[in-house]
């Protein structure tokens, strides 16, 4: 996964490069500035003295000496004082500077924290767009895994709609499942077609009807009727089962990648997957990626949830709706919703795993 949003201090992170958020005089300071300077020990303040200070929008870089990192990238992002003052341009060049330092320096990954988005004022949700926009930029052209490191959720003001469709959508479908599969004797026909709990009502309406279909009784067939009157499907779907396993996960995802007109660096960058993962499925017909990878996939080609399905089941999984993962993701291919940061701000937002 190229780029990764990360809960963590970033005095931890175990990366090639840390980048600070920085003053013009490099001279250590509170927050970010401040917790690399304890962490990284008074050598720190004496490489950063000899540097001579940075302007707004530019790096330099020191060694990380304590930190468990081998550099530390001190770059200066711009105060906010409304945006008019070119504050995104600088904000952007804070992270492109950052990331040509790392790439000259040969770094496999850097972190990241939400610059300028503390002392400096600048609105939260703005500094993460800026901040994946000019690293997603640079990740097209260059193989690096770039972390950035927030520290407190109120970095991902997710749109409150959004968010609630998604919670709502999660109530309909996870909780419904959730409870019939612990209460499977509970035989209820309506939610059996996929049906959902009466509109509006959640998880009360749920457990209403649930109280109503006790009463149902289950149609009894006897069992020789039954497997007869389920052969022609079950004999069916056995076929396109035997016909499925001559295409595996990695062959239907470079027919697909071709049928979408894509290049593979296209469609492995759109899913945040690294080249390295990338090659590997490539080159193994029988590779078994994660469920988080195959989703991955599906995001980036922009499939359908029938596609979607097939692409797991080819490589072992389903979607299942007592999986608040899957219930998002399917949230979003259902309604065509592709931006795969989007997604995981989502998914993080309900602390769950992410793509890629
Ligand atoms: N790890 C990760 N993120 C952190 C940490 C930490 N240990 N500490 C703070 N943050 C987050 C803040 O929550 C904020 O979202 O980093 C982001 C940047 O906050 P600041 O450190 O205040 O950086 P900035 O807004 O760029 O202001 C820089 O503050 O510390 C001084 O000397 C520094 O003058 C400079 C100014």
């Amino acid at each position: 996964m190229p780029l990764i949003i990360e809960r963590n201090d970033i005095t931890k992170m175990q990366c090639d490069a840390v980048v600070n958020a920085a003053n013009r005089l490099l001279a250590g300071g509170g927050g970010v500035d401040g917790a690399i300077h304890r962490a990284a020990g008074p050598q720190l303040d004496k490489a950063c003295k000899k540097l001579g200070g940075c302007e707004t929008g530019q790096a330099k870089i020191t060694s990380g000496f304590k930190m468990p990192c081998r550099y530390i990238i001190h770059t200066v992002g711009p105060i906010w004082t409304g945006g008019g003052m070119g504050e995104p341009e600088l904000l952007a060049s804070c992270y492109r500077e950052s990331l040509r330092l790392a790439a000259e320096y040969k770094c496999e990954s850097v972190a990241f924290p939400l610059i300028s988005a503390g002392a400096y004022g600048y609105p939260k949700e703005a500094a993460l767009q800026t901040a994946v926009s000019e690293i997603t930029a640079f990740l097209r052209g260059n193989d690096m895994t770039v972390y950035i490191v927030v520290y407190d959720r109120e970095c991902f003001q997710v749109s409150r709609k959004l968010m609630k469709d998604v919670a709502e959508y999660i109530d309909e479908n996870y909780i419904a499942e959730h409870f019939m599969a612990r209460n499977s004797r509970a035989f209820i026909p309506d939610l059996q077609k996929g049906a959902t709990p009466p509109p509006g009502k959640g998880a009360a309406g749920f457990f209403g009807s649930i109280t109503q279909s006790r009463a149902v009784q289950r149609k009894e067939i006897p069992l020789a009727d039954r497997a007869n009157e389920e052969a022609p499907q079950s004999a069916a779907s056995l076929d396109e089962l035997l016909d499925c396993l001559d295409e595996s996960f990695s062959q239907m995802l470079l027919r697909k990648i071709d049928e979408k007109g894509m290049t593979d660096v296209q469609c492995y960058k759109k899913a945040n997957i690294d080249r390295k993962l990338f090659s590997k499925i490539r080159s193994n017909a029988d590779y078994k990626p994660s469920k988080p990878t195959v989703l991955a996939f599906a995001i980036a080609l922009e499939l359908s949830l029938d596609e979607t399905n097939e692409m797991l089941m080819k490589a072992g999984f389903a979607l299942s709706h007592s999986s608040k993962f899957d219930v998002i993701v399917e949230y979003f291919i259902k309604k065509r919703r592709y931006d795969i940061f989007e997604i995981n701000e989502v998914l993080f937002s309900f602390d769950q795993l992410m793509l890629g």
